[in-house]
């Protein structure tokens, strides 16, 4: 029988006999799959687990704070390590523009950064290996990156397709069969608060496959004003639940001209992608009031200097994807 209580006494079971008495870490992204990943974890091998959370810079306005101080309460008490890599993300996309080739590079830097934190919790605790990772990949997640039995690869998620050769850790991923709305469940069977489990969702590789062109810190200041302007609207309006996700999307390498006070403007577009789903395979575009368009429009070309435009993505998934990279 399925239900969350007994997904919960299974995977910590199992996950008790693939760890034993080694250590394990666990990529914490502040989304609810990670989330929920490491409290099954927690709680089957409690002490041996460190959640680790890499702020590489391609989060949205206050989310790293946020994640920090949301932690203790979703994860049943995991101790935490915080990994500033911002420069070493930039530095290593600089110039590239492919979004295959962005979430690669994503992928492989969050490995790297794992095997930097893994070299310090082995030093703080006297020598002994980490031979574990634990990652919140479900199964959407492998369907799309061509890891179920006959499926094309869509997008290398970071987690899935994005992961380098050379991995050095065996991977943990109790939420591997399950869906999002699953995965929500177990959550709240473990505990964990409504603002984790009903958080929308986030991708692993940031706003770095939200900026449409090269990804630069002005680009990324410039994107995540005009995205905290959306959120902060949609969430006024009292619809954060209703609608699944509203990826904020920065046309980065496009202009167009536009006219504010008496003077011309030669900005950038954003688009707005509001979608409503149940598990993110499938999708339709959302139809937000005309009111909180509109103000979310005013908003955003009025206070975000370098934004004069503001269009709305009525494609479905399929044939378009929800992120637009
Ligand atoms: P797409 O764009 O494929 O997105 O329709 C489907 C869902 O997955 C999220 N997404 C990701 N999540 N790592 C993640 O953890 C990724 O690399 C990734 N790419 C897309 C996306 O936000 C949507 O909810």
């Amino acid at each position: 029988d399925w239900t969350p209580g007994n997904i919960v006494e299974e995977q910590v079971a199992r996950i008790r006999e693939q760890v034993g008495s080694k250590r394990a870490i666990c990529a914490l992204s502040g989304g609810v799959d990670s989330a929920v990943a490491a409290a099954l974890v927690q709680r089957a091998i409690g002490e041996q687990l460190t959640c680790v959370y890499v702020d590489h810079g391609l989060m949205r306005q206050n989310e790293s704070v946020e994640i920090e101080k949301a932690f203790g309460a979703s994860t049943g008490g995991a101790k935490l390590m915080v990994v500033h890599a911002e420069d070493i993300f930039l530095e290593k996309l600089a110039g590239v523009t492919d979004p295959e080739a962005k979430r690669k590079i994503i992928g492989e830097q969050f490995i790297r950064t794992f095997e930097r934190a893994q070299a310090e919790i082995i030093a703080a605790s006297e020598g002994e290996d980490v031979a574990f990772l634990v990652q919140g990949t479900l199964y959407p997640d492998v369907v799309e990156s061509g890891g179920g039995e006959g499926t094309a690869n869509i997008k290398s998620h970071h987690n899935v397709g994005g992961l380098p050769d050379d991995i050095e850790f065996e991977l943990v991923e109790p939420l591997r069969a399950l869906f999002k709305d699953e995965v929500r469940a177990v959550g709240t069977e473990l505990g964990l608060p409504d603002e984790i489990v009903h958080r929308q969702p986030f991708p692993g590789p940031g706003l770095g496959i939200r900026i449409i062109g090269e990804v630069t810190r002005e680009r990324l200041d410039l994107l995540r004003e005009a995205d905290a302007i959306a959120r902060a609207e949609l969430t006024a309006a009292g619809l954060d639940r209703e609608v699944w996700q509203m990826p904020v999307v920065l046309l980065a390498d496009v202009r167009s001209v536009g006219v504010q006070g008496d003077g011309r403007t030669y900005g950038h577009p954003v688009v707005l992608r509001p979608v409503s789903s149940e598990d993110a395979m499938t999708a339709d575009w959302s139809r937000l009031p005309y009111d909180l368009l509109s103000k979310i429009s005013n908003r955003i070309t009025n206070e975000v200097d370098g934004i004069n435009r503001v269009v709305l993505d009525v494609t479905s998934k399929p044939p378009g994807t929800i992120e637009w990279e």
